[in-house]
């Protein structure tokens, strides 16, 4: 009954494409998406992307209940995951500047049931990423807004419903109304344009950058070098303290890293991305780790790691220093900033990725157009904020946090298997960017990604399951029937 699930969409070399030449698939007078993005754009909408809840919210969870001073080492090790990936993205992303990301390598590569099944898990990575980032947004603001007594009533403050140990509780709130304002402010700039979402995400990258860089200089030298003895603590149990400990840290920060592949969705909107792809995905990812690295020495640094499980860990390790009080401000309002610029940038890749599913036919046309001014993908980005709306204002969004994780970590993977796969059925594309040695390295990318998928997913499969059954029972009843290349092949 179900035949060809594995056709493939073919692949012709992309000819370099300039600015104002139009995107992949697209009629002639037809709107398309403008191509206006330059390298250090991309590079800051890499940074701007990945920057945010990770380090600003999970780091002093992930240190102090699973991997203590050792925390740097789960950095280095899912930074070193998503290095392996990044390399796998920057070869498709300047082979095939299209707007899709991963459900468009999957498709020229393992074919239709795969490239849906991962367009369907970069929802996770994108739409509930941007809700989930949008509820830790809502926390900073309220608690810098608290430190002028200004803070919003509770109730206005907290989604209605929350997961505690496996049970669904009321938390007393009605709706978090900032985190619906946020990912509604947001998704208005997206509906207005491309340029100016970038130029605002590069503003905002600037505070955030140079508020990091203000922690580092000014809380380095309250440094105890005491509180990183012992570096590993000893192991107590599955995925608290030593090794498993590292690794299972490594799973909750990988979120930290998520969304400079955000950087490969902008492609078709990209001056010149063969040579400008590599450089905005590798460039934002070298960046960050460093970054992250830093920050987590000096964070682990200031306080012993037990006292780090708080919302905001950062602005925590401040407080215990009256001297560093006003930097306590500083980081809060850097946080309030970075955040909202991983909000944009998801919110601005989520309707690009339906864009392309939409042109291939596997989801309702609506969600392939182009507004004819504004020349972005209006109703996508519409439909993307109403619902990342409603998950942000009423969703118990923490325990979805995990889900974005790993649906993120299975198109990694799906991309680093598919770099192999068409250097074996297309060796005649051109490739602007080579994965060094990718006999070893893709392999190695996708038992990373794997790996660190496997951790959580023993923990939440029946979710990761549910997700997935929802996706497919959309596939059959839509997707499969309306695809252009299965209809094609006819
Ligand atoms: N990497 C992004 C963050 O940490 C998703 O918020």
């Amino acid at each position: 009954m179900f035949k060809n699930l594995f056709l493939t969409k073919p692949v012709e070399p992309a000819g370099h494409v300039d600015a104002g030449e139009p995107v992949e698939g697209s009629l002639q007078g037809e709107a398309t998406l403008k191509r206006s993005l330059t390298a250090t754009q991309l590079v800051m909408l890499g940074i701007g992307a990945v920057i945010g809840a990770g380090i600003f919210v999970l780091s002093g969870h992930a240190a102090a209940e699973h991997a203590g001073p050792a925390i740097v080492i789960s950095f280095i090790i899912a930074g070193f995951a998503c290095a392996l990936a990044g390399l796998c993205y920057a070869e498709f992303a300047a082979m095939l500047p299209v707007s899709g990301s991963a459900y468009s390598y999957s498709y020229a590569t393992l074919g239709e049931f795969v490239a849906w099944f991962i367009g369907w898990n970069l929802v996770l990575e994108y739409m509930f990423a941007a809700s989930t980032v949008a509820v830790g947004w809502s926390g900073y603001l309220n608690s810098f807004l608290g430190s002028f007594n200004m803070a919003l009533p509770a109730s206005l403050a907290a989604a209605p419903l929350n997961v505690v140990e496996g049970s669904i509780v009321y938390t007393g709130g009605l709706i978090n109304l900032p985190a619906v304002f946020i990912v509604a402010a947001l998704s208005g700039l997206c509906y207005v344009g491309i340029t100016q979402s970038a130029i605002v995400n590069s503003v905002i990258v600037a505070i955030k950058v140079i508020v990091i860089v203000m922690f580092v200089a000014f809380a380095a030298q309250y440094v105890n070098p005491d509180n990183w003895v012992p570096f590993v603590p000893e192991n107590q149990g599955p995925g608290r303290y030593g090794i498993d400990g590292i690794i299972r840290g490594a799973s909750v920060v990988f979120f930290a890293y998520i969304g400079f592949d955000a950087v490969s969705t902008a492609a078709g909107e990209a001056k010149n991305p063969q040579r400008d792809m590599p450089i905005g995905i590798l460039g934002s990812l070298v960046i960050c780790t460093i970054i992250y690295i830093i920050v987590a020495l000096v964070l682990t640094g200031l306080l012993p790691y037990p006292q780090l499980s708080t919302p905001k860990p950062v602005a925590t390790a401040l407080e215990a220093y009256p001297s560093l009080l006003w930097l306590k401000h500083v980081v809060e309002l850097g946080a309030i900033a970075g955040l909202s610029s991983v909000i944009l940038v998801m919110l601005m890749g989520q309707p690009r990725i339906f864009y392309s599913m939409a042109k291939d036919g596997l989801l309702p046309k609506v969600f392939a157009k182009v507004h004819p001014k504004f020349q972005t993908p209006y109703m996508g980005t519409i439909y993307v904020g109403v619902f990342a709306c409603l998950l942000a204002g009423f969703l118990p969004i923490g325990l979805l946090g995990e889900l974005v994780s790993m649906g993120t970590l299975l198109a990694f993977a799906t991309v680093s298997i598919g770099v192999l796969v068409l250097r074996k059925s297309r060796p005649d594309l051109p490739r602007p960017f080579r994965v060094p040695a990718a006999a070893i390295i893709c392999p190695l990318g996708a038992a990373a990604c794997l790996y660190l998928f496997w951790k959580p997913f023993s923990e939440h499969w029946p979710l990761m399951t549910g997700w997935t059954v929802i996706g497919l029972l959309i596939y059959f009843f839509y997707g499969y029937r309306n695809s252009k290349v299965r209809q094609a092949a006819r």
